[in-house]
């Protein structure tokens, strides 16, 4: 259970597989502009609404504060990672050099949370505009193909789905994305800063066009009085920043390119840093905004908030145009989690983890292309059946573990191995690292009773199946046998 990654190992596969041979060419705001441009999506633009209506009223904005100092910790663990380890496979990767096969394990099957389910939470946001765009033109689909059976959805002329059969339209913006990355079609930086500028574009005319039209009644009370765990109140802005968590996932994304920076030193830093910054900044006036437009009651069940909120500015023809952007933005965000859970399992199983299913290439393509069409049909299932809420809850624990796990392997390396080679140093330690821990444990611990329940399923399920099939069939296990005899 305890056998490790050499980095050396580590190294070297990358240097075979091609990857060592990445070159050098992302600049600190090629590296923002990537952070950014996985970060800004369903978390701001869906979540915010649930969580102020749900859980902390106007006081959103300090839930964001709060989700931003936990990234911000965890920020500066992945950056010393991702700089002494630039190899795919991320958290997982990490984990396997520092903490041994059955933890990296752990985390890869807790990265399908974050990548898999994350996924699964933009596109039925991305269906939730997509809807409105269509309503507003008088075309109108079956009610039950396009809401999920235990969700009920508020359009913005008032007209309430309660509950549908399945969400079509979530479904197919997975199967279309999982098909383009199986053509191996690679999001080019020129691209991913047009739709980075375009989101970007959104947030800021929405603040700018918004703070004129806010009434400030809506701001009365900022703190709504607490009525239960969770729910306003102390207890509130703590779940709160659980949930609008979600919208800060994505910057981890940034140490996945650490092999591809120019000067990783100072690049890792300032893009994981520089995009929380950015980001942190938009969320908290956009928040501001959008909770002066529209009372934080009335986004209850309203997966598409910002197009409720910025209707009220009376801007009719801008609010198309900023929902065909947000559309357009979300595609990178479901893209770029897509791909991370087809390399995670890719990586998995390369290393005898997962079967070998997992690891074939398409002839044509070079894509993992069985992992992709395994993952088109696992995030279709959650897409198409699974409210927001309960999906995005998923995602922010699973993805908050893997943030905890990444913490305690830098604890871990730092004892191990002291002298190891390290680009870039999370200051502090131990300090920060431990901080992260504490502020990610605390974030887990404001989520609802059923996400810990349904976290401990998915993790027990991981644990049976690590040693039903991935113990057995370990690579790294053999290879260290097989070294330990040759000593012999
Ligand atoms: N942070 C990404 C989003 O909010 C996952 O959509």
């Amino acid at each position: 259970m305890f056998h490790k990654k050499s980095i050396e190992q580590l190294l070297f596969e990358a240097g075979q597989s091609g990857e060592g041979n990445l070159k050098r060419s992302l600049s600190s705001w090629n590296l923002v502009a990537l952070g950014i441009g996985a970060i800004i999506g369903a978390g701001l633009f869906s979540l915010t609404g649930i969580a102020a209506a749900e859980n902390a009223g106007p006081a959103v904005t300090i839930s964001f504060v709060l989700a931003a100092v936990a990234c911000a910790f965890a920020g500066l663990c992945y950056a010393e990672f991702a700089s002494m380890i630039p190899v795919a496979g991320s958290a997982y990767t990490y984990s396997y050099a520092t903490m041994g096969e059955f933890m990296a394990w752990i985390i890869g099957w807790d990265l399908v949370l974050e990548y898999a389910l994350g996924a699964a939470t933009v596109s039925v946001s991305w269906s939730r505009y997509l809807l409105e765009l269509l309503h507003k033109y008088n075309i109108h689909l079956p009610h039950e193909l396009i809401v999920s059976p235990w969700e009920t959805v508020k359009l913005g002329d008032g007209t309430i789905i309660d509950g549908g059969v399945i969400n079509l339209p979530a479904i197919f913006i997975v199967s279309l994305l999982s098909l383009v990355l199986i053509r191996g079609t690679k999001e080019s930086a020129t691209m991913n800063n047009l739709l980075v500028i375009l989101k970007v574009a959104v947030v800021l005319i929405f603040i700018a066009l918004g703070w004129g039209h806010i009434n400030e009644a809506n701001y009365t009370p900022y703190i709504p009085e607490n009525v239960g765990p969770g729910q306003f109140g102390w207890s509130g802005i703590s779940r709160g920043a659980a949930v609008v968590f979600f919208a800060f996932i994505g910057f981890d994304a940034v140490s996945t390119a650490a092999q591809e920076a120019k000067n990783p030193q100072k690049g890792m830093p300032i893009g994981i840093l520089g995009s929380l910054i950015v980001c942190t900044i938009l969320y908290v006036l956009f928040a501001h905004v959008m909770t002066g437009l529209v009372n934080y009651k009335d986004f209850a069940g309203d997966a598409k908030p910002a197009a409720t909120a910025f209707a009220v500015t009376g801007y009719g023809f801008l609010q198309d145009a900023l929902i065909i952007a947000i559309l357009a933005g979300y595609t990178s965000v479901i893209l770029v989690m897509l791909m991370g859970q087809s390399r995670v399992f890719y990586t998995m199983s390369k290393d005898g983890l997962l079967p070998k299913f997992f690891s074939k290439v398409h002839p044509k393509f070079s894509t993992p292309f069985k992992t992709n069409l395994f993952f088109m049909v696992f995030v279709s299932l959650f897409a198409g059946f699974v409210p927001v809420s309960d999906l995005g809850h998923m995602v922010s624990i699973g993805t908050l573990l893997a943030f905890v796990l990444v913490c305690i392997g830098v604890l871990v390396m730092r004892k191990s191995l002291p002298d190891a080679v390290r680009p870039f140093r999370t200051p502090l330690v131990p300090f920060v690292p431990i901080m992260g821990i504490v502020v990610c444990v605390y974030l887990m611990a404001s989520l609802p009773g059923e996400s810990w329940i349904r976290l401990v399923i998915w993790m027990a399920l991981g644990v049976a199946i690590y040693f039903g099939y991935g113990r057995r069939h370990s690579k790294v296990r053999s290879l260290n046998e097989a070294e330990k005899l040759a000593e012999k």
